[in-house]
Order: C-alpha cells, then sequence, then structure tokens
C-alpha cells in the first residue's frame, strides 16, 4: 500500500518565505510521487496568537494558493483548511484529556512563545497547541509526518498520546514515525547567517511574494565576510555558503559544482546569479499565485473539495475514537 504523509504550515505571513520552499514545501511537492498526501493550512494553530481576522482570511486563502502555485496538486493530494474539518477540534479535545498538564507545559516551543509574549498573557491555546497538533495527524492515521527538527518534540508527544490511546482503550491509532527533513536546504538569515530565515527578521527573508525589485535588493545586501574566494564552509563562511545553498537547491546543481564554476569570480557575481535563479522562479510563481487569488469561488471550490475528502477520513477516526471512550454515539 502506498504509504500516507500529512503536514501542515500556518497561515501566519502574507507570503511563504524561500526557506519554507526550500526546506520543506519542495518536499510536499516530491512526496506526491511516492506517498498519499494529506496537507493543510493549520488556520486553528494560527489563532493561538492574536490574528486579525480578515487578514487570517486572506491569508488562509493565499496559503492555499501558494501550495497549488508551488505545485502542490489536488489531483493528487488531499489540501485542506484544518478549521474546515471539525474533527480536529472534536478530537482535540479527547487527547486534551490524556494529556498531563506537566506534559504539556514541558513542550519548549511553548515555553519559547509564552516567554515572548509575556508569560501570563499566553493563551490556554498555546499551551494545548500541540495536542491540537497530535489531534491533526493522529485523524488521519499517516505512515510518517514530514517537519523540521523544531517540531520534533510535538511528534514525540504525538507518538505518546497514540500509545496512551491505545493501551487504555485498544489498538485504534497509528503510532506516526517523524520524518525530520534534514536532506532539504536549510535556508539562513540574509542579514544574520547563523540564524535560520524567518518572517520575524524581515531584511534577511525573501519572501516569494516579495516584488521582484526587493527580492533583488535583499539578495544582494546578504552578508558575507571579508574572504573573497567563494567556497563552502557553514562555519567561516556561513554567508556564501547559505547564498550557495540557495543557488543549488533552485538551480539543481551540486555545490562543489557551483563552487568551482565560480573560481576565480567575486561575491558581488555569486549575489547577481543567485537574484537571477530566484527572480527566475518568483516571477511565474507570483503570476500563478495572483490568477488563483483572482478566481476566489474557484479557489474556495478546491478548498470544500478537500475538506470533503480530509473529512471522510477524519470522521471515521472520530467515530472509533468516540466508541472506544464510551460516548453513547
Ligand atoms: N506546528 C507546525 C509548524 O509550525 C504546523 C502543524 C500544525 C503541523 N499541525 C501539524 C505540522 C500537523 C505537521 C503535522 O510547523
Amino acid at each position: 500500500m502506498t504509504p500516507r504523509v500529512l503536514s501542515g504550515i500556518q497561515p501566519t505571513s502574507d507570503s511563504f518565505h524561500i526557506g519554507n520552499h526550500l526546506g520543506a514545501l519542495t518536499n510536499w511537492v516530491s512526496m506526491q510521487e511516492t506517498h498519499e498526501c494529506l496537507y493543510f493550512i493549520a488556520d486553528m494553530h494560527a489563532i493561538t496568537v492574536e490574528q486579525d481576522p480578515a487578514q487570517l482570511r486572506e491569508r488562509t486563502l493565499l496559503s492555499f494558493a501558494q501550495l497549488l502555485a508551488l505545485g502542490v496538486d489536488p489531483k493528487k493530494s488531499t489540501i485542506f483548511v484544518q478549521s474546515q474539518v471539525a474533527e480536529h477540534a472534536q478530537f482535540m479535545w479527547v487527547l486534551s484529556c490524556l494529556t498531563g498538564l506537566g506534559e504539556a507545559n514541558r513542550m519548549t516551543q511553548f515555553k519559547d512563545k509564552a516567554a515572548k509574549g509575556g508569560a501570563s498573557s499566553a493563551s490556554v491555546g498555546l499551551l494545548t497547541y500541540p495536542i491540537l497538533q497530535a489531534a491533526d495527524i493522529l485523524l488521519y492515521r499517516p505512515n510518517a509526518v514530514p517537519v523540521g527538527e523544531d517540531q520534533r518534540q510535538h511528534l514525540e508527544l504525538t507518538r505518546d498520546l497514540a500509545i496512551r490511546f491505545n493501551g487504555r482503550y485498544g489498538q485504534t491509532l497509528v503510532v506516526p514515525e517523524p520524518h525530520i527533513l534534514k536532506a532539504t536546504a536549510k535556508i539562513m538569515d540574509l542579514q544574520d547567517p547563523t540564524a535560520k530565515m524567518s518572517k520575524s527578521s524581515p531584511a534577511g527573508c525573501v519572501n516569494l511574494l516579495d516584488s521582484l525589485k526587493v527580492t533583488e535588493k535583499k539578495i544582494k545586501s546578504a552578508v558575507t565576510d571579508s574572504d573573497t574566494q567563494i567556497s563552502f564552509d557553514v562555519i567561516n563562511k556561513p554567508g556564501v555558503s547559505n547564498l550557495l545553498t540557495i543557488l543549488s537547491a533552485y538551480t539543481g546543481t551540486a555545490v562543489p559544482e557551483l563552487v568551482d564554476s565560480f573560481a576565480g569570480r567575486m561575491y558581488g557575481d555569486l549575489k547577481k546569479e543567485v537574484a537571477a535563479t530566484v527572480l527566475e522562479f518568483a516571477e511565474p510563481f507570483q503570476n500563478r499565485v495572483f490568477e488563483l487569488m483572482g478566481d476566489r469561488a474557484e479557489l474556495e471550490s478546491l478548498m470544500a473539495d478537500g475538506a470533503n475528502r480530509a473529512r471522510e477520513i477524519a470522521a471515521a477516526t472520530v467515530t472509533d475514537v468516540y466508541t472506544k471512550i464510551g460516548f453513547a454515539i
């Protein structure tokens, strides 16, 4: 049987950035050839911190359109919006009742996010975020969940909850394997190449929907080093290495070959080529996104289709779960 994968992404920015693209989303696209794939926009996770309603709705549509424009294909995969499948919230309640308060409190991402916002302003939703994530996953009984390293702890909680549920109520849930993405590129901040690219540091973050001019400027202002030689050395030359990684990912040319081709050339040449390559990708991508956004009815109908397909699987799990725990359904 074709193995099933599931993954989600939050609609918390106006655009995905090249770190999202090269770190995770290219994987989403390629896994369609070998797996049965379920991908969703995690709008319920987004509201763990305050969101403007109109902006959230727009970003959800934009995220969905971007996935399609990147090649996530509704004919091959089930693509949906989390809040449109009510089973996520239903199942989450059950899993909340199986999660220890101490267990939830130990999640490092919660601790980080709560500390950032001032601990007392953190919502209960931020605390239970990983339980919702566990529900997202266990509803669909995937074999693997492709996520970044930062999600490892949430995956472990998911596995623990599945094992606990099965132990208490009998074999019901599939214990998923994490599928930590490291083969693909880890893209660093252009202004601080020792930190991961993130929307919280806009100057060093290239968004797929940034205007082409802005993208070019960001790449040309990337921080390098005081040396002149173009070589791949993450420790001593993190900026140059990051540019090589980006170029390699978008051209498909291996890094050593790129290094050879840049022998004797200057950092400016490398930046120029990175910019040209990223723009070559971004321009048709943006046109496709705008085209999709121009036909809301079609986009909403694709969302509804995805939600219907997802619901079929999710509802069966909830029925199973409700029966096992003794709800009088
Ligand atoms: N927490 C994930 C992130 O921020 C997003 C997410 C929510 C997710 N639910 C999921 C990822 C289920 C994989 C599976 O990246």
